[in-house]
């Protein structure tokens, strides 16, 4: 007698799911029972909607915005403005030069109008902008095509067209490694910018792409509260968390021991208490991947080494994590 897991944390926030054409079809029943909301995990990026100027290619995000209506589940839109997954023309001018500022903004303004108005009043949410803020501690922002050509308020621009585009769409800025305290810092110092200026952001988006022994609870939950005292709603967007630590390099495993499937609950256990009590500011917590028998950490770090980072086993099954998230008073 398994409850279902977007049921039991109805009056939390909503339990979501990355998912692409391959695993509405395999993971359609765990799917349909355990989550109330899903993302697309790569067909609503740049790349994939506008490969050419001008030919956007809707039909892997249309099946996937119909899989969700058809289920009744929320649509989170991932994502507009990324330095991965974007096609290279959108950087280059029609001269063969790069594009300029005023270029690479219009095509920039284009393809948020036509991506957010096709699914406007049905993605009630978009990662407009991802992974700016650079990672090594003496520099702000990532260098990037988008950066080095516009200046750094191609990322207010992008949540202006998105809100424009979409009024009612709760716009959110996503980043991973988002719990370190150098890089939360910064990424604190670019939302209160945004909010000075009155820029339309609306949310933070914590990717979440932990593991067994990091980030810390304590930084966890430091940068919720940073993030929520600038007025941000926060959801955790891309949840896992892998049964092996960042250094391990292990390739042995066919599967992972009990010990690992206890040590990976004992930290779902924590880590979902602790997101419990911030039920006033969390409004979803999306998993990158919805059972163990599918994950983008199959190939990454790692290339073909499983990770086994979700609740759910190969088979679909709840494993020890899921009881552990799902059994309390
Ligand atoms: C990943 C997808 O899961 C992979 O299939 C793809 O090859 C690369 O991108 N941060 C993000 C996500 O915002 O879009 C990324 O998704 C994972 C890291």
């Amino acid at each position: 007698n398994v409850p279902s897991l977007g049921a039991r944390y109805r009056d939390y926030f909503d339990i979501g799911a990355a998912v692409n054409l391959k695993t509405i079809e395999s993971q359609q029943g765990v799917l349909s029972r355990h989550y109330n909301s899903i993302t697309a995990e790569n067909d609503m990026k740049f790349e994939r909607l506008q490969p050419e100027e001008g030919r956007y290619t809707f039909e892997a995000a249309d099946r996937i915005a119909a899989f969700a209506d058809e289920h009744s589940m929320k649509l989170r839109g991932h994502t507009l403005v990324w330095h991965n997954q974007t096609p290279q023309w959108v950087f280059e001018g029609r001269d063969g030069q790069p594009a300029d500022r005023e270029l690479l903004l219009s095509r920039m303004k284009s393809h948020i109008d036509t991506v957010v108005g096709r699914y406007k009043g049905r993605a009630y949410a978009w990662d407009v902008v991802n992974e700016v803020i650079e990672d090594k501690s003496d520099i702000w922002l990532r260098s990037s095509p988008w950066l080095d050509i516009a200046g750094e308020d191609f990322i207010a621009e992008a949540f202006r067209y998105a809100h424009e585009a979409d009024p009612a769409a709760i716009l959110f800025y996503n980043d991973y490694n988002e719990s370190d305290p150098v890089k939360r810092d910064k990424i604190i110092r670019l939302l209160r910018s945004l909010k000075e200026k009155d820029v339309p952001v609306h949310g933070m988006g914590m990717q979440g792409h932990w593991n067994l022994n990091g980030p810390g609870l304590d930084e966890i939950r430091a940068a919720i509260e940073g993030y929520a005292s600038l007025g941000l709603q926060v959801q955790i967007t891309e949840l896992d968390i892998s049964v092996f630590d960042f250094e391990d390099r292990r390739t042995d495993l066919v599967r992972p021991t009990a010990e690992m499937e206890e040590k990976q609950a004992e930290r779902y256990d924590a880590v979902f208490r602790m997101l419990r009590e911030y039920r006033d500011v969390i409004t979803a917590v999306t998993f990158w991947g919805a059972a163990d028998d599918y994950t983008w950490l199959d190939d990454f770090p790692v290339r073909g080494r499983k990770n086994w980072p979700f609740v759910f086993d190969e088979k679909h099954e709840p494993k020890p994590s899921f009881q552990r998230i799902t059994d309390w008073q």
